[in-house]
């Protein structure tokens, strides 16, 4: 029978015999995962931990205040990092999907060493690994190779650290239930899966503030319907992506030449194949009518209509 407090006592112990009195580096995505195990280390070994959050500028609205909202209050020494130029910077002009995911990748690796310099030396990396993760990684093929998956896990061997990975035998609502236990709120507990790369591969073609300012607001508009309607929790995840297309509408008496945006919800078990959410009407005619209303650039609003295959969940 599985018993999440025992779990807890488990592994806390695990982690101090194995770190001993040593400092450990865990980057914190805002994710449940990395969130979850900042917090059962910090109750393991308290201000050894540095988490790291990386505010690459491709997140959603008000994100990187959650996380600190919800993690240092109970303890967690966190590290938060404006590395927001940096990432725009090297992103700009930059229109193809995989190019996009290559540089985050390597822009994340390097904010993230230098922040393990100054706050070092460190004698442990810390990963929020999940069984299924380790299961897929020794199976080593299928969709992995339709996209090169950019993740904050995925840091280069050569960072010389010994790893800290007490989740590994874990399912994710095993690690949900730990969460739980340990005081993190249910708005990061139970949120979505959102990609390393964020609202970067939603932009489609290149990258700009001004596009990314536009698509957070639409994806706020919808993720806070989502929850105000009781849906969200229904959803495996929901998107809006914003596209290049720009087309003719009436505002007023005036004519306007503004993008599209594409809003996306699915239902899946693991993400390999996924349908697409039956959205009540009236939820989307609401969420039309406030999007177009509050998010003047836009003037068109779709519902992607596609599983997966042939779509993938992302449109990037
Ligand atoms: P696709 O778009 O391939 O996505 O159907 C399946 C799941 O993976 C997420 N995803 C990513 N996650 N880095 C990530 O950490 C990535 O580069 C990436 N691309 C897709 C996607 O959000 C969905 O949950």
């Amino acid at each position: 029978d599985w018993n999440a407090e025992h779990i807890i006592e488990e592994l806390i112990g695990g982690v101090r015999a194995q770190v001993e009195g040593g400092r450990v580096l865990l980057a914190i995505s805002g994710g449940v995962d990395s969130s979850t195990l900042g917090l059962l280390l910090s109750r393991a070994i308290g201000d050894r931990l540095t988490a790291v959050f990386i505010d690459h500028g491709l997140l959603r609205l008000g994100e990187r205040e959650q996380v600190e909202a919800a993690l240092r209050p109970l303890g967690v020494n966190l590290v938060t990092v404006d590395a927001r130029e940096e990432f725009l910077g090297a992103l700009a002009g930059v229109s193809d999907p995989e190019q996009k995911r290559k540089i985050i990748g390597r822009e994340f690796i390097r904010a993230f060493e230098r922040e393990a310099r100054k706050y070092g030396p460190f004698d442990f990396l810390a990963q929020g690994t999940l069984y299924p993760d380790v299961i897929e990684s020794a199976g080593g093929e299928g969709a992995a190779n339709i996209k090169s998956h950019h993740n904050v896990g995925g840091l280069p061997e050569d960072l010389a650290f010994k790893l800290v990975e007490p989740f590994r035998t874990l399912f994710k609502d095993e690690v949900r239930e730990i969460a739980r236990l340990l005081g993190l709120p249910d708005h990061i507990r139970m949120r979505h899966p959102f990609p390393g790369p964020g609202l970067a591969i939603r932009c489609l073609g290149e990258v700009t503030p001004e596009k990314l300012d536009i698509l957070k607001r639409v994806d706020d508009i919808f993720i806070s319907g989502l929850r105000e309607f009781g849906l969200y929790d229904g959803c495996s995840q929901a998107l809006a992506v914003l596209t290049p297309i720009q087309s003719v509408g009436v505002m007023g008496d005036e004519r306007t030449y503004s993008y599209t945006t594409a809003l996306r919800a699915v239902t899946t078990d693991d993400f390999m194949t996924a349908e697409w959410a039956r959205l009540p009407y009236d939820f989307l005619a609401t969420m039309s009518n406030r999007i177009v209303n509050q998010v003047h650039e836009i003037n068109r609003v779709v519902y992607d209509i596609t599983g997966k295959p042939p779509a993938t969940i992302e449109w990037e």
